[in-house]
């Protein structure tokens, strides 16, 4: 990992002094994609670069994620537009992203293309996040669609260039990172609810006032009676208080919509591990387990 995180300074540095004083101001992440890469085409120099260039664009999203959601908090800390704000966090993100573009150049066309297509796509998928948000959003369809561009197009992209990279069968692994990127998101969603600020490094209970009716939400309203229903819409896009977001923690507990959505990740982890059960190993059961059973 520390060949890595030098080469994703290294590739700031390339760019930009200040850029790179911004960037390590800001906390690291789990580093998941990076290490998906490495457990799926071994360790190898291009295998590296190729980790750093998926975490600088992975960081350059999240930096513009965290403007467009007035996050501002991020892995533990104050996030960049916190800092010093929108204005820079997207300059930043731009420099990351185009910079990671820049990098792909040296690989294969297959490669180039899956990454950046995959941006596009995130970037779809964050204006479709962010349309969903307007109102309660209780279709499922457009949920799936939703996360499948915002988050688990990067992992595919990302399991699909390690394979190729590794002359593995590049389709195997990108079903695989599919699935396991549907999980992530998922969780994620799942996380925002039973976790607290201080376990997520961000805010907790932050979606549903965001105005985002994630998969929890969208078993829960399934599931409730009228006076709670009627209750649970009271408190959309609303600052809650202890009790409120208590009382919406114990009716996600209650009503097992929080146990779905984990019963569906667990299902999608699975089928990931099916996709690659030709080459299946203990590593890559570890990424998917970790991560499905990840607390923050
Ligand atoms: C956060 O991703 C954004 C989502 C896709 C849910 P991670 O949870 O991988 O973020 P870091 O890199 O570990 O902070
Ligand atoms: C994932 O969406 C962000 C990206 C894929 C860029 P979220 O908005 O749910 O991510 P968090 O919860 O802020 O990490
Ligand atoms: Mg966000
Ligand atoms: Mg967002
Ligand atoms: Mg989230």
């Amino acid at each position: 990992m520390e060949e890595i995180e030098a080469q994703i300074e290294r590739f700031i540095k390339e760019v930009d002094e200040h850029a790179l004083k911004l960037y390590t101001k800001a906390s690291k992440g789990k580093r998941l994609r990076a290490k998906l890469i490495i457990k799926i085409a071994g360790e190898s120099e291009s295998a590296y670069k190729l980790a750093a260039i998926v975490e600088l664009i992975h960081a350059a999203s999240l930096l513009h994620d965290d403007v467009i959601d007035d996050a501002l908090t991020r892995r533990g800390s104050d996030s960049i537009n916190a800092l010093y704000g929108d204005k820079t966090a997207i300059m930043l993100g731009d420099i990351l992203y185009s910079k990671g573009f820049m990098e792909l150049v040296s690989y294969d066309r297959e490669i180039a293309e899956a990454i950046s297509a995959a941006v596009t796509n995130l970037s779809v998928g964050e204006m479709m996040d962010v349309n969903l948000s307007k109102s309660i959003n209780l279709n499922q369809e457009l949920y799936f669609e939703m996360i499948y561009k915002k988050t688990a197009v990067l992992i595919e992209a990302t399991a699909r260039s390690a394979a190729h990279l590794s002359g593995k069968d590049s389709e195997a692994f990108a079903l695989y990172g599919k699935n396991l990127g549907l999980a992530f998101q998922i969780i994620d969603d799942v996380l925002d609810i039973t976790m607290s600020d201080e376990q997520l490094g961000k805010p907790s209970l932050a979606d549903f006032k965001e105005g985002k009716t994630t998969l929890p939400y969208i078993y829960l309203f399934e599931s409730l009676n009228q006076q709670d229903t009627s209750t649970l819409n009271s408190l959309y896009k609303k600052e809650l208080t202890l009790d409120e977001g208590q009382w919406i923690r114990a009716k996600m507990q209650e009503s097992g919509a929080v146990l779905k959505s984990i019963e569906l990740a667990q299902k999608l982890g699975y089928e990931a591990l099916e996709a690659i059960e030709f080459d299946k190993n203990s590593d890559l059961e570890r990424v998917m387990r970790d991560m499905i059973e990840r607390e923050f």
